[in-house]
């Protein structure tokens, strides 16, 4: 299947203002560092930027991103939330159920979440989102929410995640729309972010589809290592983890193991 256009992405896309502004690029560094710079230049909300292929693709904690040229969404979203900055994650958790959504509609695959923010095929890691932010006092200025989802990607082709990953066509044993699958994703990321901008915190809906929920985890926080029950998440997504001495610790930051 051909690579993505801004005019084919717009036409018939049903919203209103995400993804209406798009920049597409073949390749480029970091999809998040091209949609940092125009959120500062004040460029209009829900502006979309898309690319084929990143040389410098980001992922969580400094990691890399890695997706062969076409197989994957790999896309940033410029927000200007009405938030505080201590409720980025509400963004995040909105975009993953935007994502689950979009997969459901166009397969009939099961998305599941690994906390923070992976998104889960068959338990395997399918995407993930790294959110990106400039807080002005106690509020967010703009988020830049990146998303990458290996939509027709052969994890065999990268040694180093084929054990742990996988892909919406591995799942469904072909080949897959990009454009479908985007055009569903912006659709269900608007009606997500009219929730958000009407102060609903997408948590509960995010947690019915949580991994791990129920089990004993090690987590690995920037602060140390933590180990218990992971109980739950509260209204901002911070998991709720019951350590062995029945203390109950939120974490707002880690990996799951
Ligand atoms: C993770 O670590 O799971 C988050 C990965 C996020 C990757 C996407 S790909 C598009 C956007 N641009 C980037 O550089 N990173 C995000």
């Amino acid at each position: 299947m051909g690579k993505l256009s801004p005019e084919m992405i717009k036409t018939g896309l049903a919203t209103e203002f995400m993804g209406q502004e798009i920049i597409c690029h073949q390749s480029i560094g970091s999809t998040n560092e091209v949609a940092k710079e125009l959120a500062k230049r004040g460029v209009p909300q829900g502006t979309l930027v898309i690319a084929e292929q990143q040389t410098a693709g980001k992922g969580r904690r400094g990691r890399s991103w890695l997706a062969p040229p076409g197989s994957s969404l790999l896309i940033s979203l410029i927000l200007y939330p009405p938030l505080a900055a201590s409720q980025v994650s509400h963004l995040t958790m909105a975009s993953s159920l935007a994502v689950a959504y979009a997969i459901e509609e166009t397969s009939r695959l099961t998305v599941h979440f690994k906390w923070p923010n992976d998104i889960l095929l068959a338990g395997k890691k399918a995407g993930g989102i790294l959110t990106e932010t400039s807080i002005s006092g106690e509020m967010l200025d703009y988020a830049v929410v990146g998303i990458g989802l290996n939509v027709n990607l052969n994890v065999r082709q990268i040694p180093n995640i084929a054990s742990i990953a996988t892909s919406v066509s591995m799942e469904l044993g072909r080949e897959v729309s990009r454009l479908e699958l985007l055009q569903a994703f912006l659709r269900f990321m608007e009606r997500e972010y009219h929730l958000l901008q009407h102060g609903e915190s997408p948590s509960e809906r995010w947690a019915t589809r949580l991994s791990l929920i129920g089990q004993r985890i090690e987590v690995t926080t920037p602060w140390g290592q933590e180990s218990g029950w992971a109980e739950g998440v509260d209204a901002d997504g911070a998991l709720i983890l019951r350590r062995d001495d029945g203390t109950k610790a939120y974490i707002t930051a880690g990996d799951v193991e």
